[in-house]
């Protein structure tokens, strides 16, 4: 079943006076509980796409249509984890987690009590009243995570989340990441330049060309679920994969 639907989106700025196009025709459809990631390279209008599907800017011209339906007002339906997602200092985790549900308005004894079970989940058990001074990169972006997913929305939208994390971390990240979709069941749209980690997390991988960006290649991950990193990031497979999607993103 279709969750998600962009019909012709395209996507300008003004800049110095001059119109600078950064995405261009965007057409795509996402089924419910899709893993789908965007790929392209810097610059080439990810973030955009991401704010536009996000109901956060009007685009120039097209739709974005959720569940078969024209959301004129979808910013309520979705989860949008920002590229730098920084969690708030003089806040302790569950106090930052709580965030979206505060600004919402909901009761703050319900969500601290709703995220208190979720702690183990996200790894943070026992840190609930540490500051984000207290805790390592990966805790801190898991703790990010906890409070994109206290909105309960059933579209998560993530923008380069694992970015700013060393590698051994970042692989740990996704593959905690995987299992959370899968216990969820989240239509996820994830946006990365990384080629592995697009084929490693996703279904299926949509190439962005640079700006303005168009979409230049798809690609239908044939990996099953669960992924073991051990088995498909070493397969040659994976490694034909990489080279064709890498290939794409060269043109
Ligand atoms: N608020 C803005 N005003 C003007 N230009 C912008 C703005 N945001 C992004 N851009 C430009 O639009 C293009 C696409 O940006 P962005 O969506 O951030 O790309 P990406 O996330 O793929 O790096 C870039 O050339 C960028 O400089
Ligand atoms: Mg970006």
């Amino acid at each position: 079943m279709t969750k998600l639907e962009l019909i012709d989106i395209t996507q300008s700025y003004r800049e110095a006076g001059r119109k600078l196009l950064a995405i261009r025709d965007i057409n795509l459809t996402v089924k419910n509980g899709e893993f789908l990631t965007i790929i392209g390279p810097s610059g080439s209008g990810k973030t955009t796409l991401l704010e536009v599907i996000a109901g956060l800017q009007q685009p120039d011209h097209g739709q974005v249509l959720i569940d078969g339906a024209v959301a004129h007002h979808r910013r309520g339906q979705m989860a949008y984890m920002l590229q730098q997602d920084a969690l708030l200092p003089w806040r302790t985790v569950i106090d930052n987690v709580v965030l979206g549900p505060e600004i919402q308005g909901q009761g703050r004894r319900q969500a601290k009590q709703r995220a208190r079970e979720l702690l183990p989940l996200f790894g943070l058990e026992g840190f609930a009243d540490s500051f984000p001074a207290q805790l390592s990169g990966g805790m801190r972006q898991r703790a990010a995570f906890l409070r994109t997913f206290l909105t309960e929305r059933d579209i998560l939208l993530l923008d380069e989340p694992f970015g700013a994390l060393d590698a051994l971390t970042r692989r740990d990240l996704q593959a905690w990441l995987l299992d959370v979709w899968q216990h969820f069941e989240h239509t996820v749209i994830f946006v990365t330049h990384d080629v592995e980690e697009a084929i490693y997390l996703s279904d299926r991988v949509i190439v962005l060309s640079p700006r303005p960006g168009q979409i230049v290649e798809a690609f239908d991950i044939p990996f099953g679920r669960p992924r073991h990193e051990t088995v498909e990031l070493f397969s040659p497979e994976m490694i034909a994969l990489e080279s064709e999607l890498f290939h794409a993103l060269k043109g």
